[in-house]
């Protein structure tokens, strides 16, 4: 499994944290790679060409407020990328929406909830069916 990170600035602490954490996941880290002002667009960007072009399998992106990475990567036909706000959402965005981005708040969530809703959402297998009937229609209108 390809999984790869990507933050702006007010990601950049928390991506850091998790690269450690998953260290036996070698996450493949698409930047930033500092705490200086960048704009999040370039990194969503980034990450939406990774999942697109099969170098990664999903993705982690993450910027303050998790929104403003969302709205860029969810421009991509093809990306589903679901901002993971509760631990029930971690497990309903893979079961039923089949993410291929999960996205974090840097700046408004927890370490902890954010490892558990990863975990959360790693464990959890797309149930297809009436789902994929659904994605299918989002696809229709990109
Ligand atoms: C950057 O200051 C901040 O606007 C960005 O990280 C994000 O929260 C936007 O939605």
């Amino acid at each position: 499994m390809k999984i790869a990170i990507a933050a702006d600035h007010g990601g950049f602490e928390l991506k850091e944290t998790l690269k450690q954490h998953y260290k036996a996941l070698n996450l493949s880290d698409l930047g930033t790679y500092s705490a200086d002002s960048v704009d999040y667009p370039d990194y969503a960007h980034k990450m939406a060409h990774a999942i697109l072009s099969g170098q990664a399998d999903f993705g982690i992106l993450i910027c303050g407020t998790g929104i403003g990475i969302s709205i860029a990567a969810n421009r991509y036909k093809g990306i589903r990328a679901a901002l993971l706000y509760s631990q029930d959402v971690a497990r309903l965005a893979k079961a039923h929406n089949n993410a291929n981005i999960i996205v974090f708040g840097g700046r408004t969530m927890s370490v902890d909830d954010v490892i558990n809703r990863i975990d959360t959402f790693m464990q959890t297998s797309y149930e297809g069916g009436r789902h994929q009937r659904r994605l299918d229609k989002i696809e229709e209108t990109e």
